[in-house]
């Protein structure tokens, strides 16, 4: 038994909700717009081939191919977990709040046969599944828009197996200074200036009919969200040393990692506090376009 607490399901869909003000709003957002969407007529191979350029999917999908438990949370509209179920011959698990997120990626798995992913609509903070459950729980652009990033971080880590990776994405307050400074361009300027020196926007713009709605998902989610918060390196690895979580690795690559290759899931050695500071302002001055998102991966 994996999840515990009992659901009701429409779709196809794992219904649990227990929900506060913050998530509701969150939730009413992505409503309006579910992140990151599809582009038209998207296809397996579409998501195969763009999962591919993505470094820490691509390395997730080699590193755990057959018989293993996969939790994404905060799924948004699966594109991830359905590239992890095309990939592996694992068991993926969707966890999203909005459920109309969910819906497109459980359309689009019901579509093309995909049978390998749960879609669970429920909160970060619901008590669902059982502890030590999963081999690798992966949390991307989401307990930053959660009220208490740091106490979402703690409730999905009692699902990880000892020995199980947990990788997390949040956005970084050095990082992030490019979006502030687009967010402050936007009020005075205006859309038109911002899909000029936006470069996610900027690209999906030169094919403005296909990724219609991809762009206004971006666009929504960087400049007009009701709740994000931004963190330290320093502060995620206090967060894996509160709870036994040993650091494994960083992406974007730490400067100070010598190795030719970028193995996310090889450790190398800790950061000091000093190699924190010039990371992120490696992320800051090569990596910002992407709104500034760093990934800790870490071992239970
Ligand atoms: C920016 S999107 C990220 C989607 C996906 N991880 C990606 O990287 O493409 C954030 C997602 O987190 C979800 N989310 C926010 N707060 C949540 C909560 N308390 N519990 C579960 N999901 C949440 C939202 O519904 C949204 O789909």
């Amino acid at each position: 038994m994996i999840i515990k607490k009992s659901f009701k399901e429409e779709n196809n869909i794992k219904i649990f909700f227990d929900e506060n003000e913050t998530t509701k709003k969150v939730k009413n957002f992505y409503n309006q717009n579910p992140f990151p969407n599809y582009k038209k007529n998207e296809t397996p191979i579409n998501i195969m081939q763009k999962g591919d350029k993505n470094f820490i999917l691509k390395q997730i999908a080699e590193k755990m191919k057959f018989g293993k438990n996969i939790l994404e949370v905060g799924a948004g509209t699966c594109q991830l977990s359905i590239y992890l179920a095309l990939k592996t011959r694992s068991k993926i698990f969707a966890l999203d709040a909005t459920k109309k997120s969910l819906e497109l990626g459980e359309n689009f798995s019901t579509k093309f046969n995909i049978k390998n992913i749960d879609f669970i609509n429920a909160n970060i903070f619901d008590d669902i599944f059982e502890e030590e459950t999963f081999d690798l729980i992966w949390c991307s652009g989401v307990l930053h828009h959660t009220e208490n990033a740091y106490l979402g971080f703690k409730k999905i880590l009692k699902y990880l197996k000892p020995d199980g990776y947990i990788i997390i994405g949040l956005y970084n307050k050095i990082g992030r200074q490019r979006t502030y400074l687009n967010k402050l361009i936007f009020k005075i300027l205006g859309k038109k200036t911002l899909l000029k020196i936006d470069p996610i926007l900027r690209e999906l713009n030169k094919d403005p009919a296909e990724n219609k709605d991809k762009l206004v998902a971006w666009f929504r989610d960087q400049y007009l969200h009701p709740l994000e918060t931004a963190h330290s390196y320093i502060e995620i690895l206090n967060w894996f040393k509160k709870n036994k979580v040993d650091f494994i690795n960083v992406y974007p690559k730490s400067i100070f990692d010598l190795n030719d290759d970028h193995n996310f899931f090889e450790k190398i050695d800790d950061l000091t506090p000093f190699q924190t500071i010039f990371d992120q302002l490696n992320l800051f001055l090569k990596h910002s376009a992407e709104g500034g998102l760093f990934s800790f991966i870490g071992k239970k």
